[in-house]
């Protein structure tokens, strides 16, 4: 123990040796000291961080602890600093970490009792050329300190603490001293508590003799954008601000940026960088801590008020949620996905999208480019000339959701070299594989309703192809001899998004529907096997496959995955629109395998 006295005179004599610069804090203003969190509405937890002194010193002092750190190294030099500066026993000085930099050694450390660090009482050092440069401490009096021994263990609260959070307890954990406001210093079980699908990520500090929740830190950075929500399909749906939908499992540091140190403050990260007209002109938040709040008015022309920062925004949140969502059912980067950093994942970094929103190449269309693993894609969006005012295809979801899967198709198919859906007939495919993924992000329930692309850029409720995609062949009569008249490759994408169209159903009809598809692809529902299958069987099909080809790959991603579990689900879906097991040469078969009748 040591008294606060004591510490207070060595850090005055700090100061009074000292030159410069000590940052300023407001004991009666709590920002510095003090964040607010509430969890949910039942709960709001306040955690505290005790006031930090900090000095730094210009061109350094000279000192006798900073003179020994290249002889007795880092921990040694700012443990000995530490506890001579701070007047207190180098017991109490716990070493956490430090490294030399280019210009300074750094030390950093926790006040100790018993052995036991603290998790909120901390101090960190430089020294450069055998003097100290910068001394910062929130070190705290241990007059009133909790006993070092618990007296409740990690089982015997965790379940209460994981519905309090609304996650689960991960494994980690670790006994740790907490000052507390009061001047009290508790002992607290820290343990991690994770909910992937909200993606919440706590450590909670709970009192190991009273089992109360006493503090948090929040390991998600959060960030909100104003937008068409994925399930939705254009801004006639409504337009929402959704917070933190980045998934860290895809994500692992959100959508803007490779590292916490490296984070933008624009449509700019990891997987896709969003702009118009060239890369350096992408939008910056509204309002800091990453709020992207632009709100699209369809009342004006897609260049008019805010539309081009609200389409940048709306054009980077699909991306990146086309990225994460592709990511939980395979698409990885050693499966040859689009990523700037690849975290020493496999695959080749250096290829996030560029997403060129309001691109005036063209009009009426849309597009992506796919060169090999390791460059980037490039999707440009155009606008939509055929209503008054404009219209911007970037706030009609399923357009660039339809253009991300043309990277993801192209990439998984032939091991990334994206020259593997070049023949007619897969370029075709190519395009239903596009429509059948838009349709997917869209499904709300286990009700599979006809999908129609592209009614709104067009302001036709036809939208851009011939028929809605249905289970109906009234509404949709195309089946696999359809292709033998068709030459166009969106015509050909047609009757594989209508056949994909009713393989989903099949299984949906069968296996059933879960709602949390977009965030946790584990579970047997048939909209999750669904996508299993469409990314499985991508990477298992030849290059430039047919119908007949990428139908065998599903069943074969089904006996891979699920042990063919689902095989006549799909065998007879297949076989409805003409894709039984003697189809050939466009011409339809409807039989299915002997086992499956
Ligand atoms: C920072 O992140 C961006 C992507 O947001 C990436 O392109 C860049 O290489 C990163 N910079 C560093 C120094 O890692
Ligand atoms: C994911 O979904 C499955 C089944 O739908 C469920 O059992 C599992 O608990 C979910 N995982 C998470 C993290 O919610
Ligand atoms: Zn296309």
């Amino acid at each position: 123990m040591f008294s606060f006295g004591k510490m207070l005179n060595a850090v005055v004599l700090a100061l009074a040796c000292s030159t410069v610069n000590a940052i300023p804090w407001d004991a009666t203003v709590k920002y510095s000291t003090h964040r607010t969190r509430e969890i949910s509405p039942a709960l709001t937890v306040e955690s505290y961080h005790p006031p930090t002194t900090y000095k730094t010193f210009g061109k350094g002092v000279d000192n006798a602890h900073a003179a020994r750190v290249k002889r007795d190294g880092i921990e040694a030099a700012s443990t000995a600093f530490v506890a001579s500066e701070l007047g207190v026993d180098e017991s109490l000085v716990s070493f956490k970490s430090g490294y030399e930099g280019d210009s300074a050694h750094y030390g950093y450390m926790r006040q100790a009792h018993d052995n036991i660090p603290f998790v909120n009482a901390v101090a960190n050092v430089a020294f450069k050329d055998d003097k100290v440069v910068s001394f910062g401490s929130s070190f705290v009096p241990t007059d009133n300190i909790a006993p070092s021994t618990p007296t409740i263990e990690i089982v015997s609260f965790i379940s209460d603490i994981e519905a309090q959070l609304d996650g689960q307890f991960n494994d980690y954990s670790s006994l740790e001293y907490l000052a507390k406001e009061d001047g009290t210093v508790a002992l607290v079980h820290v343990v991690q508590i994770r909910n992937e699908e909200a993606n919440t990520w706590y450590e909670a500090m709970v009192d190991a003799h009273t089992g109360e929740l006493v503090s948090i830190t929040d390991f998600v950075a959060k960030a909100s954008y104003t937008v068409i929500p994925l399930s939705k399909q254009d801004p006639t749906d409504g337009i929402e601000t959704i917070s933190n939908p980045a998934l860290t499992a895809a994500s692992p540091y959100g959508w803007h940026g490779t590292s916490s140190s490296n984070l933008s403050t624009d449509t700019s990260g990891n997987n896709v960088i969003a702009y118009k007209g060239s890369t350096s002109s992408t939008t910056k938040q509204s309002s800091t801590g990453q709020v992207f709040n632009y709100k699209y008015d369809t009342s004006v022309s897609p260049t008019s008020g805010k539309n081009v920062q609200a389409a940048t925004v709306n054009a980077f949140y699909v991306m990146n949620s086309l990225h994460d969502i592709s990511y939980l059912y395979g698409f990885t980067e050693a499966a040859y996905n689009f990523q700037s950093s690849n975290f020493g994942k496999g695959g080749a970094g250096n290829d996030r999208v560029l997403m060129s929103v309001q691109d005036s190449t063209y009009t009426n269309n849309a597009d992506f480019a796919t060169p090999p693993d390791g460059q980037s894609g490039q999707c440009r969006m155009f606008i939509w000339t055929y209503t008054n005012p404009r219209r911007d295809g970037d706030l009609e979801n399923d357009i660039p959701v339809h253009e991300g899967t043309h990277g993801i198709s192209n990439r998984l198919t032939g091991g990334g070299t994206g020259r593997c859906l070049q023949t007619t007939e897969a370029g075709g495919m190519g395009e239903g594989w596009s429509d059948a993924m838009a349709e997917w992000t869209e499904q709300t329930s286990s009700t599979v309703p006809d999908f129609t692309m592209g009614t709104w850029v067009t302001g036709s409720s036809a939208g851009i192809r011939t028929h809605p995609y249905s289970t109906s062949t009234r509404t949709n009569p195309l089946r696999y001899s359809s292709i033998k008249s068709l030459n166009e490759v969106h015509d050909i994408g047609e009757v594989w998004a209508n056949t994909l169209h009713n393989v989903y159903a099949a299984l949906v009809s069968e296996y059933g529907f879960a709602a949390d598809y977009k965030t946790n692809a584990s579970g047997d529902e048939g909209n999750k096997v669904y996508m299993h299958l469409f990314i499985d069987s991508l990477a298992l099909q030849p290059c430039n496959p047919t119908l007949p080809t990428a139908r065998d790959a599903w069943i074969q991603a089904d006996e891979n995955r699920y042990g063919g579990e689902h095989v006549c689900t799909v065998w007879k879906a297949f076989a409805s629109r003409g894709l039984g097991v003697n189809a050939k040469s466009y011409t339809d078969d409807t039989t299915v395998p002997a086992e499956c009748r």
